[in-house]
């Protein structure tokens, strides 16, 4: 009998303890640096809902978060005043020119050092150096061009989670080795309407985008090795950027493709957690907006260009422009606007704001139509809430989320810098009047919301899972460690083609061999006659 209960009740023990370790509040370090506010809403919804269940988490960010839980630790290292100038000029110059892909990577490349650089310089400084102090179980690393932040991890010896706010792109497959699929799979730059295939153009444009993405990935890369090897050179026995760059446990991506499209391979390591900043129910509204959003006969309209573009930073006439079209409107309309002293101009029917809860907002059954920057965020909560959009996309992934988005049939998407009263007119009256684009979106908020784990019970469930399995190196795919000559079997078929010529070769000549032989002298010709 012993002998029968012994393994049973070892394997029960295990269990347990396995089950028991580090569920319970788990120190947990959320390393969100990036200068966007839209980022760190993203990473801090992830950190709210760690903490929400039960976990002690802690929260490195240079922006003071918007999303907040006193539930949290957070420590803010803001950038340097001239480095703030810098960004705020950077942002208004991006807001008034036209910003192709490769205009914005370049611009990164360049002038934008600061974003990447306040990134490094945050390392040294004495209020980050104070979290080596405790004892972490799992970090998670807010992506934004700073993976050097790896290091980090490695020095509190805990595995990583990378966070990043969109669908995975290449650089972030990378880390947990999703295959590319570049003649299916469309780059967020790459518009194809939704449902079809790609034909020989988009290939190609697909396949040129990604090549030279890779190239400029690869510039990126000289720069972000150096930070890391100026930071953590110096430390003995410690692993190389690249040997840490394969030692990412998972990554967390703010989609849902099922519903979102592209649909494509992806490896387990790579969680879905698309709308893990909307809330359940939405929170009850400021009470001046609540009044003014239920006094909206004809339903209401929110504009809000984001966090990043102030909207004194888009041109004033172009401001001008929108604001004759929306007063006109019998829709009233909360625009969201920072300098209450300076409006483009005074209407009953618009209420500006300085901040405001989109999310809410959007989830109010009075809101008809919502006018965006085309940010990941603002379009994931419209698509949500079913609300229709018209689109003023400025830079980055913008463009590429507002085609997408109008190729979906969710609404339509302008040029802001060409906005006239004739074309932006003409779009919120067709959104507006137009039933398809509320209809078209209601249906794919229904399959948005139609999954088996929320995006918070996927966050709680595969953060606690790494905690659980010490880094879960058993979930990384082989193809993380392969080159890329082993990855697509090249030397394999240089082998093997090898082997067929030679053979085709020995072939032939034995073939000659054989005929000589058997003709005499004489040539084929001459045998043949
Ligand atoms: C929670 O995290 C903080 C760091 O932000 C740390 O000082 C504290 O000791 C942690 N609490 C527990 C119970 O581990
Ligand atoms: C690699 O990841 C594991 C968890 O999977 C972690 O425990 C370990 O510290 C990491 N190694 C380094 C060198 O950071």
């Amino acid at each position: 009998m012993r002998l029968k209960f012994r393994p049973v009740f070892l394997a029960v023990l295990s269990l347990v303890a396995v089950l028991a370790t580090p569920s319970e509040g788990a120190n947990i370090l959320g390393l969100f640096s990036s200068h966007s506010q839209s980022h760190l809403i993203i990473h801090m919804s992830v950190a709210k809902a760690l903490a929400k269940a039960g976990h002690n988490v802690t929260v490195v960010s240079m922006l003071e978060p918007k999303v907040k839980s006193k539930d949290i630790h957070v420590i803010v290292i803001p950038v340097t005043d001239e480095q703030e100038a810098i960004l705020e000029d950077q942002m208004k110059e991006m807001a008034s020119q036209k910003n192709t892909v490769f205009a914005t990577m370049n611009r990164l490349l360049s002038g934008m050092t600061v974003m990447i650089e306040s990134q490094y310089e945050l390392l040294s400084h004495p209020k980050f150096q104070q979290i080596y102090d405790t004892k972490f179980d799992l970090m998670i690393m807010g992506w934004f061009i700073n993976d050097f932040q790896l290091g980090v991890a490695a020095k509190l010896k805990v595995p990583v989670i990378v966070d990043w706010m969109n669908a995975p792109m290449a650089i972030i497959d990378g880390y947990v080795a999703n295959p590319s699929e570049l003649s299916y799979v469309p780059s967020m730059f790459t518009g194809v309407p939704k449902g079809e295939v790609m034909g020989f153009r988009h290939r190609l444009q697909n396949y040129v985008t990604d090549w030279i993405l890779t190239y400029l990935f690869h510039v990126f890369d000289l720069r972000l090795t150096g930070y890391y090897n100026e930071q953590f050179g110096k430390e003995t026995n410690f692993p190389t950027l690249a040997e840490l760059r394969r030692n990412v446990s998972l990554v967390f991506v703010n989609c849902h493709l099922i519903s979102e499209g592209p649909i494509r391979p992806l490896v387990p390591a790579t969680i879905q957690i698309g709308g893990i900043q909307i809330k359940d129910t939405p929170d009850p509204l400021p009470k001046d907006i609540e009044e003014f959003l239920s006094k909206s006969e004809h339903g209401a309209i929110l504009l809000s260009m984001g966090s990043n573009i102030k909207s004194s930073a888009v041109k004033p006439e172009l401001n001008k422009n929108m604001f004759n079209v929306l007063s006109k409107l019998k829709q009233n309309v909360i625009w969201k606007w920072e300098n209450l002293d300076d409006l483009p101009g005074k209407s009953a029917n618009i209420f500006y704001t300085k901040w405001l809860p989109q999310d809410d907002i959007l989830a109010h059954p009075k809101t008809k139509l919502f006018i965006t920057h085309a940010g990941k965020g603002g379009i994931t909560e419209a698509q949500y809430h079913g609300v229709p959009m018209v689109a003023l996309p400025i830079f980055g992934d913008q463009p590429g989320n507002a085609e997408k988005m109008q190729n979906s049939g969710y609404g339509l998407s302008l040029d802001l810098l060409t906005l006239t009263e004739e074309n932006f007119g003409a779009a919120l009256r067709e959104v507006l009047e137009n039933g398809k684009y509320a209809q078209e979106i209601g249906q794919f908020s229904v399959l948005y919301r139609d999954r088996p784990l929320t995006a918070r019970q996927e966050v709680v469930y595969w953060a606690e899972y790494i905690l659980r399995h010490k880094g879960a190196p058993h979930l990384q795919s082989p193809r993380v460690h392969m080159s890329t000559i082993a990855a697509y079997n090249l030397d394999v078929y240089a082998l093997l083609i090898t082997v067929l010529i030679i053979s085709l070769l020995l072939t032939t000549l034995a073939f000659k061999f054989v005929l000589r032989k058997v003709f005499g002298k004489g040539s084929l010709h001459e045998s043949k006659d």
